[in-house]
């Protein structure tokens, strides 16, 4: 099933344990993913493992506690 495909997905935590799943979970779905976490470099070796997979993903930095 991809019936994701087209949508946008934004995964907090995306570089450990539930977060990472969730973000290979998606991406198997269609949906691009964007994987974010404290984390920067490991948030991008989340997203290139995806991408080297095929499917869609970049890997950013954000502090999902932070409301700026
Ligand atoms: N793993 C389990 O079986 C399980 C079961 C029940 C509940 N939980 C809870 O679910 C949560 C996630 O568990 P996990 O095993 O995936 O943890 P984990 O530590 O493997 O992954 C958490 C990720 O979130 C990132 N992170 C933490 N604070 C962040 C923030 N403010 N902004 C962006 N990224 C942030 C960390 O850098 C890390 O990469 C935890 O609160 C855990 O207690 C886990």
């Amino acid at each position: 099933m991809r019936g994701l495909n087209g949508k946008v997905a934004v995964v907090a935590g995306g570089a450990g344990g539930i977060g990472t799943a969730t973000s290979y979970r998606l991406a198997d779905e269609g949906a691009n993913v964007v994987v974010g976490d404290l984390d920067a470099d490991a948030a991008r070796a989340v997203a290139n493992e995806i991408v080297a997979k095929g499917g869609a993903a970049i890997g950013v930095q954000f502090d999902i506690a932070d409301e700026e």
